[in-house]
């Protein structure tokens, strides 16, 4: 972090409209560019027939890892470089915000960690990131396995009469289950039935991908939020979300003071009523800290945690699918880890398991939640050459794309980019015509899961550097934990041709119609047989 002292560059309204008016004149009036990037000019039938972050793939091959997208009247940056892309999340994270995505999240997540203006997020950040240490994960260790046991024996029943299920929808249900009980103690009990929490909780993850789309933003107009139907509704679902989290916010506040604070800071979550990561704040809130700012927080890790875990199992389960084999080995090794006796995985389990974490990885990479990461440039930035040859400037108020999409996709830094290989994360993988990037190491991946290090930013699941994702191993352990639980119990059959599942653009990644699959139950293969397999 930078010291105490220092003040990121603030936008005005000016230098947007200054900028945005100097690209269109050097775009289409064939005036000399500051910014020394090659322009693309975006056909728009590839750009709104489909999620954008597939347009931009054939755009990047043509173009390079730095490219000025201009179509009609917007125009954007668009990064694909590990080179460029460690330069902007690493050595710069505080030249840039989070522009349109804040624009949009804002009146969802207020002033969350996500969307958060630097002054907020480094006080916010700061108090966050403890709520997920490692004794704290290992408890949540269990409520993983006992929330996925709930998932496990609703299959059974489907299983039984033949029917065909939506995995997209039933990955989606666990995981608000999981992060409904590990950020507020708050039972959705999503698996099992409905309510209106769900229904309000789902709306408003709509709302967020309907707005990150729209060609302009009408919900801002006034009145538009009593007249347009879908706004009155979303409206009112954030009451009822708003109402439901400030009652979990009084209940945690009238804790204070149990027997549990004396556990609470012993770290033994054994015994702890309400492990939550909100009675957590609670107890170590500052003075300065408003209920309205734990509701952005607690708002922030409801979307963040809930559909991105959803969408890694649902892609790493399309996958393996599609690799019959792969399946079985990946099958055979939870066999011969978790023995025959039905029980949930321990954090021991999950250290021997190394296929199925790789499985998750690799999923991650080739449908990376979300595919394109958003920024703003506060100040201008100069960016190393990378694999393009110009030096290209940044400017101040330019909206940037990363697109993790083409990064974890091009040929420059995988072997097989479109392959689904996750033992390839064992192998090394090197390329000189890179300039500056130090390629696959799998030597410095040494946690449980591949990441950033390892790669040079070639993979970056979660992001990269002051602004990374918090809630990475909580994620990872939670997907693992899952997939090993379904996996070893069922086997599944896509019900449908692979290619008519298709891919929509929410905050995630989505099927377009759910993931139908036809589930059987299996015989977990014995350990002897297991080695033999
Ligand atoms: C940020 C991905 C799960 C909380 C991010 C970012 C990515 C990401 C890429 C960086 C965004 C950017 O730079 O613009 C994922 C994926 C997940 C996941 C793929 C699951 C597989 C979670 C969970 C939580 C969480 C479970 C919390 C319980 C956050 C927060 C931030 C964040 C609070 C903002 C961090 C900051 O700006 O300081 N996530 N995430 N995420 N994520 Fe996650």
């Amino acid at each position: 972090l930078p010291d105490e002292n220092f003040k990121p560059e603030q936008l005005k309204f000016q230098d947007i409209v200054s900028l945005w008016v100097t690209q269109i004149l050097q775009t289409y009036g064939g005036k000399e560019s500051k910014d020394n990037a090659p322009v693309c000019e975006g056909v728009i039938d590839d750009l709104v027939g489909g999620p954008i972050f597939l347009a931009l793939y054939p755009y990047f091959r043509r173009y390079g890892g730095v490219f000025k997208l201009a179509f009609g009247p917007k125009v954007f940056m668009v990064l694909s470089d590990p080179v460029i892309v460690r330069e902007v999340l690493k050595e710069k994270p505080f030249s840039f915000d989070k522009g349109v995505l804040a624009e949009i999240l804002e009146p969802i997540m207020g002033q969350g960690l996500i969307p958060a203006p630097y002054a907020v997020w480094k006080n916010r950040r700061r108090q966050l990131v403890p709520g997920f240490h490692k004794a704290w994960l290992d408890h949540m260790v269990g409520l993983f396995g006992h929330c996925s046991n709930e998932l496990v024996r609703n299959l059974d029943k489907s299983a039984e009469d033949g029917e065909v299920v939506d995995m997209e929808e039933r990955f989606c249900s666990v995981s608000l289950d999981i992060i409904g009980l590990a950020v507020f103690n708050y039972d959705f009990g999503s698996v099992t039935k409905e309510s209106p929490i769900i229904s309000a909780v789902y709306n408003c993850l709509q709302e967020a991908a309907h707005r990150s789309t729209f060609y302009f933003p009408y919900w801002n107009i006034p009145f538009a939020t009593d007249i347009v139907p879908r706004q009155r509704e979303f409206k009112q679902n954030m009451k009822i979300i708003n109402e439901t989290l400030n009652g979990l916010i009084q209940k945690a506040q009238k804790f204070e003071g149990t027997e549990d604070l004396e556990e609470l800071q012993n770290r033994d979550y054994s015994k702890v009523k309400d492990p939550s990561l909100l009675r957590f704040l609670v107890d170590i809130r500052g003075a300065d800290v408003t209920d309205s700012q734990l509701r952005d927080d607690l708002m922030t890790m409801l979307i963040a945690g809930h559909e991105t875990t959803a969408a890694v199992l649902t892609w790493g389960l399309f996958c393996l699918m599609q690799n019959p084999e792969l399946m079985k080995r990946i099958q055979a090794d939870i066999d011969e880890v978790m023995g025959d006796d039905d029980r949930t995985p321990t954090y021991d389990d999950i250290q021997k398991l190394e296929s199925v974490r790789l499985c998750i990885a690799e999923a991650l990479r080739l449908y990376p939640e979300p595919p394109i990461l958003i920024r703003r440039c506060l100040e201008d930035v100069t960016l190393p050459k990378g694999a393009g040859d110009a030096e290209v400037t940044l400017i101040k108020g330019m909206d940037i794309f990363i697109s993790v999409w083409n990064l974890h996709r091009s040929p420059e830094c995988w072997e097989n980019p479109e392959e689904f290989d996750p033992f390839r994360f064992k192998r090394p993988f090197a390329n000189p015509g890179v300039k500056d990037w130090a390629g696959y190491n799998p030597e410095l991946f040494t946690g449980l899961y591949p990441n950033e290090v390892a790669s040079d930013f070639a993979f970056i699941p979660f992001g990269a550097g002051a602004r990374k994702c918090i809630g990475d191993q909580f994620a990872m352990l939670e997907a693992t934990i899952a997939m090993a639980m379904v996996l070893r119990r069922y086997d599944f059959e896509l019900t449908t041709d692979p290619k008519d599942i298709g891919m929509t653009m929410g905050a995630t990644i989505h099927t377009e119609k759910g993931l139908p699959c036809r589930v059987r139950r299996r015989q977990p293969v014995t350990t002897a047989t297991a080695a033999a397999v």
